[in-house]
């Protein structure tokens, strides 16, 4: 990626997110001026580049998008990548999808396969020509190992469902960028609010629209530790489990969506079929940022089978295979961001999309009542054609 200097203004307009002044987080921006069905190459180049650098950008005004453009960004943002999403074809997702495919349906949009409809709720009689559509389990709670009953739910009081990176964690790259089109927004009944609850006994909770998602920066998470731990994090790496969703398959999360509830209901590997030990992927902790430098503490703690902690490039590594000593390790470094003033929901109107750095930021869904009408979102991403980058090079077997 080339640096900012030598890339040509682009001709839409950026303008950094507002925030409050007790709000902590610092990223986001809202590009105006821009007609994605219609973009220069010197745009494609700087939208990637304003993703990098602000992390979230919401792009105003897509309303006529066609789904087979929006496919074409993604592609055009990483023109090397092989043309399949990040998570491949819908029939494998539904098949090996584990935890992922389980608790939603997926559809893909005709004509761009690799668009996919995420949301809730009846989609009308011809949904970008997916007929009478009704999108069934959706988002849930039934992902929380302490469930959240529904009566409370219907009154408004929500939840994160859980915190992620868009990332198959198994033979493909997580994508460097998710867009998310807004097509279809739940509307708030007059008078009815919305709560997100941690639920963790710290009383702590934020207000805010229905349908939105969620962010926190990893940026932050890494630069909210101490130097001793971010020592450990730039020398260590993580090891996914083969088809880590399947492994999952059986468990449930905390109520914070922050990380996996202890119930030993990991399946055994061994129980896991069809898997190539050379698809196992093995990451460095932290991901430098390719436009700025920045590195964010990128682990998804779900899916972490082992950590190799080291501090320096000479250490042997110290195994650790434990999970419950895996989601303690963890949860101590990335709940310090898991807090309101850290936590942003970018507002979306019908038409605009978000796009974010996925190898710097922690996203979730926040579930509302069906009362408060269907939502429709177009996601796309695309299987990176490079993936994440250390700080040091991690062995490449362990
Ligand atoms: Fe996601």
């Amino acid at each position: 990626m080339s640096p900012s200097t030598l890339l040509p203004e682009p001709s839409f307009t950026l303008t950094p997110m507002d925030k409050t002044p007790k709000e902590k987080h610092d990223f986001g921006a809202v590009v105006t001026d821009l007609d994605l069905n219609e973009i220069s190459d010197e745009d494609v180049s700087a939208l990637r580049e304003a993703i990098w650098k602000h992390k979230v950008v919401v792009v105003k005004g897509q309303k006529d998008l066609l789904p087979t453009k929006q496919w074409e960004l993604v592609t055009r943002f990483d023109p090397d990548a092989p043309q399949v999403h990040s998570h491949g074809n819908l029939k494998e997702f539904n098949k090996k999808g584990g935890v992922l495919s389980a608790s939603r349906d997926v559809y893909a949009i005709p004509g761009a396969e690799n668009v996919r409809l995420i949301g809730k709720g009846y989609q009308g009689a011809d949904h970008f020509g997916l007929k009478d559509v009704t999108v069934k389990h959706a988002l849930s709670h039934d992902w929380h190992a302490i469930e959240l009953p529904l009566d409370q739910f219907n009154r408004g009081h929500t939840r994160f469902q859980r915190w992620h990176i868009d990332a198959p964690l198994y033979a493909r790259d997580p994508a460097w960028f998710t867009t998310l089109r807004c097509v279809t927004k739940p509307r708030r009944p007059d008078g009815a609010h919305l709560t997100i609850h941690w639920d963790d006994g710290s009383g702590t909770t934020m207000p805010t629209e229905p349908g939105l998602t969620a962010f926190v920066s990893c940026v932050q998470m890494y630069d909210l530790m101490s130097d001793g731990e971010k020592q450990v994090a730039d020398h260590s790496w993580v090891e996914y489990a083969p088809h880590p969703y399947q492994w999952i398959a059986d468990c449930k999360g905390n109520t914070t969506g922050l990380g996996l509830y202890t119930q030993g209901k990991e399946r055994r590997v061994e129980d896991i079929s069809d898997w190539d030990p050379r698809e196992v992927k093995r990451y460095p902790m932290a991901w430098v940022n390719p436009v700025t430098g920045e590195k964010a503490f990128m682990v998804h703690g779900i899916c972490a089978r082992r950590l190799f902690l080291r501090s320096s490039p000479g250490e042997e590594p110290r195994v650790v295979d434990d999970v419950v000593e895996i989601r303690a390790f963890l949860k101590e470094i990335q709940s310090r961001v898991l807090k309101p003033e850290y936590v942003m929901l970018p507002p979306l109107e019908e038409g605009d999309i978000v796009m974010w750095a996925n190898y710097q930021m922690f996203h979730t869904a926040v579930d509302y009542p069906d009362s408060f009408g269907p939502r429709s979102m177009h996601q796309a991403n695309i299987g990176a054609s490079t993936g994440p980058v250390g700080p040091v090079p991690i062995p490449a077997t362990a």
